[in-house]
This record gives C-alpha cells, structure tokens and sequence, in this order.
C-alpha cells in the first residue's frame, strides 16, 4: 500500500468483526513499527498487546464499572486543558456534532450518548487491544514520541488489511486495565487502541481536517515577513 493511501484511509473505525487479529501480524506491525523515531532514541513506548481470554477478561471488568455507573480513577493526566480555547474548542465540538449527529443523537441525549461512548470500553468489539504506557519520569518530548510510534503502528496495520482507533478512554478505568496487566509502578496508562477487521455495515464518514492554511505557514519570502521598508541583513551586506 501506498503511504499517502495508508494515511488517507486510517481513521478511527469504531465498530470491528470477531474475526480474530493473528499474532504473526501483530509481531509483524510492532517489530516494524519499533523503528519510528525517538529523540536520541530512547524508544519511551511501553505496549501491551491482549487477544483471547485476557481481552474477554479485561472487558468483563470495565464492563461491570461501566454498568455500575463507576466515574473511573483519579486521572494521571490531562486529556484536554479545562477551558479549551479558539478553534480547538471549536473543532472538538464539531467533532462531537458530527459523531453523534451521525448516530442521530442530539446534544441533549447525554444518556445515549455514554451509551455510545461505553463502547470503548469494550474495544468496539476488536479482537485485539494494544496498551501505550510511558515511564512517569519522562517529558513532553518523550511523549509525542510515543505518538510518532503509535502512528506508525496504525499506519502499518492499513497495509495489513486492518483497522484501529486510539483511545483515552483507556485512562478512565486504568486500575482495571493494571489489575489485568501488572505494569510496573514507573509507567503511566497514556491509551489504548482497538484493532481488528472493520464492521463495513456500521462505518462512519471519515471526519474532514482544517485548511492547510489555518495549520501550516509556508515561509519562503523573507520580505513578506520583516517590518516594511527593513532591509534584510544579507542584502544590506551586499550593496
Ligand atoms: C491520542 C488520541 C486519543 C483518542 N482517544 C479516543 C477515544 O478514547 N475514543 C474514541 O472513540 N476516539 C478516540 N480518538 C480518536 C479521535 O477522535 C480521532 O482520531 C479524531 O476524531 C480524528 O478522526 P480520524 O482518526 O477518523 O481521522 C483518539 C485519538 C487520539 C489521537
């Protein structure tokens, strides 16, 4: 597959088949995703991979607290800042009008709205379930990194005929998702990921992105950027 083909066609599938992710494929993807880049290569991702019994295990559990009406753990980290400012808060709430307008939920309808949202806490019926933690002790660079990998995780898992969505969600109920994989103290949940054969009968539109212009600043003029009338210093230089 083509690599603009594998980024246009990863998006966040929501609904997966039972058909089973082989662990030959999963060994595959993550042996070649090993080589995104790291600064100074440190390599600060921590994954767990779960299938059978574990994943049936792990989503027994969630599923209880879910139905218990359980608020989840104490948060290890800030999924978005309280107040979100112009224009992510108003491309989150884009989002959220188009995910659920889809579904034909109104704003309103918070009830049938967690109901949906629940979903993630049962792998929106993956197969497999892949864990990202990060040793606590590391910064912000180090973090973006594990999003480099995670990219080229799922980037992988197009060429393999698979589908996949990042999930947050995951933190909410960290303890169980511990209680089932025994991390090491150091490490914090950053997410999950569902991966496995996309239910064609339940797809979504694939959600559109900003204009380039609004994200990406070209800057091959140095005139158009300095104060009018000031001569750039190599000019000045030279005359
Ligand atoms: C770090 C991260 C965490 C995410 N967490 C969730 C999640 O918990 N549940 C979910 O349904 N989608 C989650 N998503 C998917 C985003 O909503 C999705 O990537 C975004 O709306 C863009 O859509 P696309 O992936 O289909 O292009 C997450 C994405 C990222 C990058």
């Amino acid at each position: 597959m083509d690599v603009y083909e594998a980024v246009r066609s990863r998006r966040a599938v929501r609904a997966f088949t039972a058909e089973p992710v082989s662990r030959e494929v999963l060994e595959r993807v993550l042996s070649a995703a090993a080589w995104a880049p790291s600064g100074s290569n440190i390599q600060p991702w921590h994954v767990y991979v779960l299938t059978g019994e574990p994943l049936v295990e792990l989503k027994r559990r969630a599923g209880e607290r879910v139905a218990a009406g359980d608020p989840g753990d104490e948060r290890e980290y800030e999924m978005y800042p309280s107040a979100l400012k112009s224009p992510y808060h108003e491309r989150r709430s884009a989002f959220g009008k188009q995910r659920y307008g889809a579904l034909g939920v109104s704003r309103e309808d918070q009830e049938t709205r967690r109901k949906i949202a629940a979903q993630n806490w049962n792998f929106f019926g993956a197969s497999a379930g892949l864990f990202c933690y990060i040793d606590r002790d590391l910064g912000l660079p180090q973090w973006a990194d594990v999003g480099g990998y995670l990219q080229t995780v799922m980037l992988l898992l197009r060429e393999e005929g698979l589908h996949s969505v990042l999930q947050m969600a995951w933190s909410v109920y960290r303890k169980t998702v511990a209680e089932v994989l025994s991390p090491p103290g150091e490490l914090i949940l950053y997410c999950g990921m569902s991966i496995g054969f996309e239910d064609v009968k339940v797809r979504e539109d694939h959600i559109g992105r900003a204009p380039l212009d609004e994200t990406v600043t070209f800057v091959d003029s140095l005139a158009a950027r300095l104060p009018q009338g000031e001569v750039p210093k190599w000019q000045s230089d030279h005359t």
